[in-house]
């Protein structure tokens, strides 16, 4: 009898490991698509725009965020073309002149100070270094988000503390904690 007990409560738990194995990584990202199909390599290729046309630095040197209506109605208050992205855009958004909820991929917890005029003009670190292909993208992915802390998913890819400190260590900076926590 004791020993029919162990052996149940060793399957369950072997059957709760193999569970939570499969499950983890869907389990503990939530998933959620952008607003609008927003494409960087249309504007690039069709509108000429460069970065700066959208993302300027703020006086504080951190960017202008991620666009916000005003850059875009300019040029999107009629259709350009004939696109379902487009008509979607500026049916749900420009006309009604509501700001798209946008998700921030790469943006970091509360307490850091990030500066952009810094590594981007100091530094000349180039925005691929730090965020890929996401400027030349064609289409969204979806935004993830850690469900435990809160963070989004391209934080811990490759924008953790670790990695910050080790860019500063090979240029031979050493940051005391309050220069990058506020
Ligand atoms: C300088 C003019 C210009 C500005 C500013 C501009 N766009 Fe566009 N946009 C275009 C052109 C040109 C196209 C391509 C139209 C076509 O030929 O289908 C386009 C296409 C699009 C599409 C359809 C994407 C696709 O897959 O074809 C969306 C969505 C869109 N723009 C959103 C935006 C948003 C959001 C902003 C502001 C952050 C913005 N646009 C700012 C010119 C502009
Ligand atoms: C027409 C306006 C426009 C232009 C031009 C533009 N962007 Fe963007 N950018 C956006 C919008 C809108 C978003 C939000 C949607 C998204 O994540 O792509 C964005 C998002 C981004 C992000 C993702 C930020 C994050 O963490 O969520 C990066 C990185 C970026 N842009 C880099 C660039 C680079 C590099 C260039 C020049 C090669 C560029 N952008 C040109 C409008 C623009
Ligand atoms: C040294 C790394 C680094 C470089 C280089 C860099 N970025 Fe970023 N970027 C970040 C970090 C970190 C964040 C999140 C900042 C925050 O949460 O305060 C961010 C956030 C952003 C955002 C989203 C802002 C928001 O609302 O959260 C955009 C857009 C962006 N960067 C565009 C660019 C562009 C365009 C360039 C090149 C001109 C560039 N970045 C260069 C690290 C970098
Ligand atoms: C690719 C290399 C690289 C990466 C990655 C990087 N940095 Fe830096 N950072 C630099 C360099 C180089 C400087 C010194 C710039 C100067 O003063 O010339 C610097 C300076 C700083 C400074 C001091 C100047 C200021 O802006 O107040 C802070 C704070 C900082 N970085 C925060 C961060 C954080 C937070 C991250 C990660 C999210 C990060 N850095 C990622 C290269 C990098
Ligand atoms: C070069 C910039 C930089 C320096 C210097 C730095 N941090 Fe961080 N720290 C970050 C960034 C970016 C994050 C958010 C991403 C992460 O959690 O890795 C973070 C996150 C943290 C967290 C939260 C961890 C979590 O998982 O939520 C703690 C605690 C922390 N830092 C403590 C410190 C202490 C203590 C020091 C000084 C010994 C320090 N940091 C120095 C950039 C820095």
């Amino acid at each position: 009898m004791k020993h029919r007990g162990k052996i149940v409560f060793l399957a369950g738990v072997l059957v709760a490991l193999g569970a939570g194995w499969l499950g983890f990584p869907r389990a503990i990202y939530q998933s959620r698509p952008q607003p609008v199909n927003f494409s960087h390599k249309v504007h690039a290729d069709k509108a000429g725009s460069k970065c700066e046309d959208c993302h300027a630095f703020r006086e504080d040197g951190t960017f202008a965020d991620i666009p916000s209506l005003d850059k875009c109605a300019g040029c999107h208050a009629a259709a350009m073309g004939s696109t379902v992205a487009e008509k979607n855009f500026i049916d749900r958004y420009v006309t009604p002149q509501r700001e798209p909820p946008w998700a921030s991929y790469a943006r970091q917890p509360e307490n850091v100070y990030f500066s952009h005029i810094t590594h981007v003009k100091l530094a000349q670190v180039k925005c691929e270094r730090c965020h890929g292909g996401e400027g030349s993208t064609d289409t969204l992915r979806p935004y993830q988000q850690d469900r435990i802390s809160g963070y989004s998913r391209d934080v811990w890819r490759d924008m953790k503390m670790d990695d910050c400190v080790a860019c500063h260590r090979q240029h031979g900076l050493e940051h005391s904690c309050l220069d990058c926590h506020k």
